[in-house]
């Protein structure tokens, strides 16, 4: 079932649990992704970034073949087809291909400007009955090559973004995208702790899930986050899978080259791995 993402991650904030964002890549990301909700009655939202919006060849492509496997699939679970880390014109673009929720990321400008391209992408959002979310405090690490250093956000000014009417926030507090260095100082949870105060029920989001330890998760879940962006953590089981299968010399016996039993064990590890993070945030069974 297609829908945006306002009430699943109302619900879960209410409900103190998380709904993962999963980014996609390809079909079999995508399949695989759904599968493992349906399998756990869970929520899913699908993060599409622009470059794998790109990639895949477009957001047309997605909405056509999202909708496509809800339908031969029979997933009856909610699903948002997300932007993540959206650009203005990335946002209208995906409003107008049929998206179900934007992320405008207006963290890299200065908050009155993030403050004016935030209003302007929730007006025409919501008149198209999209779910909205903006971020505040840019989330470091690297993502479709743009590099930032994991900042705190400054929970005056969440609460002014939250108060343009968005559905969701995501703020920075020391997380960052791939893989954590070794000298990671952790989430900060005073600052998340200040922007929730400030919030209210508004669900929070944290980008950067891969690598988190387990009892952060939870804790930062206690805190008021209600969605948890996945995607490095899918592409580390999926080349891990695929590299035993072509080390193990599988690609060369029989038809093994054949890509539905070469990117087979890839799918299957993407499986495991959102189904193990809907077990971790607490969304099995909330459909
Ligand atoms: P990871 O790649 O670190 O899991 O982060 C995903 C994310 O936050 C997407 O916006």
């Amino acid at each position: 079932m297609l829908v945006t993402a306002t009430k699943m991650l109302q619900d879960a904030k209410a409900g103190h649990y998380a709904v993962g964002q999963f980014n996609i890549n390809n079909l079999e990301w995508t399949k695989a992704a759904l599968t493992a909700a349906q399998e756990c009655n869970s929520p899913i939202i699908l993060g599409v970034s622009e470059g794998a919006g790109k990639y895949m060849g477009g957001y047309n492509v997605i909405v056509g073949m999202v909708k496509g496997m809800i339908k031969d699939l029979n997933i009856t679970v909610p699903v948002a087809i997300h932007l993540d880390h959206g650009s203005f014109e990335g946002c209208l673009k995906c409003i107008e291909a049929g998206f179900t929720s934007v992320m405008f990321d207006g963290s890299h400008y200065e908050i009155e400007e993030n403050i004016a391209k935030t209003t302007e992408i929730v007006k025409l959002a919501h008149e198209a009955g999209l779910s909205v979310e903006a971020e505040v405090g840019s989330i470091g690490g690297e993502e479709d090559g743009v590099v930032g250093a994991g900042e705190c956000a400054d929970p005056t000014e969440c609460k002014r973004i939250a108060d343009l009417g968005v559905d969701f926030l995501a703020a920075g507090i020391g997380n960052i995208h791939g893989k954590y260095p070794e000298n990671w100082a952790g989430l900060s949870f005073e600052t998340l702790d200040a922007i929730q105060q400030l919030t209210g029920d508004l669900p929070l989001v944290l980008h950067g899930g891969t690598g988190i330890p387990e009892d952060m998760i939870k804790k930062a879940i206690s805190l008021g986050v209600a969605k948890i962006n996945v995607n490095t953590e899918c592409q580390l089981a999926f080349a891990a899978a695929t590299r035993e299968y072509v080390e193990a010399g599988k690609d060369l016996q029989g038809k093994g080259f054949d890509p539905r039993k070469l990117l087979a064990p890839g799918a299957a590890a993407i499986v495991e791995t959102v189904k193990a993070k809907m077990e971790l945030f607490g969304s099995v069974n909330k459909a």
